[in-house]
């Protein structure tokens, strides 16, 4: 079937993630975020799109730092009410229920509970006329251990990050399902050999 080409985003199951700011006095903010992405592997780069009026890029302008906390889906109830603009002097953490979980490098603290967190610095905007491109450095990253796996990455069931899928009316929020396929990057290069490999010892 064909679809008008504004709804690309309904073919990209998206990550649903937290982004956490402080403007100049001090006053936090968190919003959900769809559009970012890991920049390629290995680099700790991370991009964010945002249209202009959000309050998170003017925080982020400020003080060139924020944080992603990835949601576990059990989260899903914190979504709405951090989405729905509150003016800048009111912080979403407050209105959400939302903890504030102190970070380590960074001044924004991370949301408690959540799975991931990113610490992140601003490395360069790409500004456009309606949006734009936060691309951050990640200088400091935790995992909630008890949601790993045995090879350091985040177990499906046991993190069950919160994604969504969109459609004509709205965002259904959905989680990942393990389907037991499972391929070392090597298997990538004919030589089975992974370039990159020495990035993952610890
Ligand atoms: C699931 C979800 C994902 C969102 N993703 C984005 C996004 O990637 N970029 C964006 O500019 N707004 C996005 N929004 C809208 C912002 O979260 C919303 O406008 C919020 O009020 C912005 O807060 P702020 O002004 O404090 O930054 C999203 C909203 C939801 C519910």
């Amino acid at each position: 079937m064909q679809a008008k080409p504004f709804k690309r985003e309904f073919a990209f199951p998206g990550l649903v993630a937290f982004v956490s700011t402080c403007d100049q006095e001090g006053v936090l903010n968190v919003a959900p975020y769809s559009n970012l992405m890991a920049v390629l592997r290995p680099t700790d780069l991370v991009c964010v799109a945002l249209w202009h009026k959000r309050d998170t890029l003017k925080n982020i302008r400020a003080n060139n730092q924020f944080v992603i906390s990835v949601p576990p889906a059990s989260m899903v109830d914190k979504v709405v009410p951090t989405a729905q603009g509150h003016p800048p002097e009111v912080s979403e953490f407050d209105i959400a229920g939302l903890t504030p979980r102190p970070s380590k490098v960074v001044t924004p603290p991370g949301v408690e509970g959540a799975v991931a967190w990113m610490e992140c610095e601003l490395v360069k905007q790409y500004v456009e006329k309606s949006h734009v491109l936060v691309l951050g450095r990640v200088v400091n990253l935790e995992f909630d251990r008890n949601c790993l796996d045995e090879n350091g990455g985040l177990d499906p069931e046991k993190a069950q990050p919160l994604m969504m899928l969109q459609n004509n009316k709205g965002m259904r929020f959905v989680t990942v399902r393990d389907i037991g396929a499972f391929e070392p990057y090597g298997a990538m290069f004919f030589d089975g050999e992974d370039i990159l490999a020495e990035h993952y010892e610890d």
